[in-house]
């Protein structure tokens, strides 16, 4: 009696927190997602490496931000995903154009180019 008590408590917290843990990953960052998002959206002007795109920066005869330097990594998440949403200057904004889970996995994938 006892035993069977145990075993079906086991069972049942194992089923409990297979439904606790599978949310789990679509929470975090889908990095692998970001730098798809990243490729198609980004990269012409930030460049695959994160820091800029020559001929952009020709073109329209503006400084891009480099995504792997101290300066632009220092900045927040807050600070970052205002300009991926809103734009800034020559920078089109994004929030009207790609879904919330698009934009932070892109922001994620940013701050992996990090190389401070
Ligand atoms: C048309 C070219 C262009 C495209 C496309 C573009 N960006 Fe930008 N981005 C810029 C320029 C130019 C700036 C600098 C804006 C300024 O400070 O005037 C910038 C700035 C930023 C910044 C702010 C960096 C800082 O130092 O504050 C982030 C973050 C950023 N871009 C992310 C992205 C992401 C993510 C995408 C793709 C979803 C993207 N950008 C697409 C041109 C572009």
């Amino acid at each position: 009696m006892v035993r069977h008590d145990t075993k079906s408590w086991v069972v049942g917290s194992f089923l409990a927190a297979s439904i606790i843990l599978v949310p789990a990953p679509t929470v975090a960052a889908d990095l692998a997602n970001g730098k798809e998002v990243y490729a198609v959206r980004c990269l012409k002007c930030h460049a695959e490496d994160g820091k800029g795109s020559p001929r952009m920066v020709q073109m329209l005869q503006v400084e891009i931000p480099d995504f792997t330097s101290k300066r632009v990594q220092d900045k927040s998440d807050q600070e970052l995903f205002q300009v991926i949403n809103k734009g800034k200057g020559k920078m089109p904004g994004f929030q009207w154009s790609m879904d919330e889970k698009d934009r932070e996995d892109v922001l994620a994938y940013v701050r992996t180019l990090n190389t401070r």
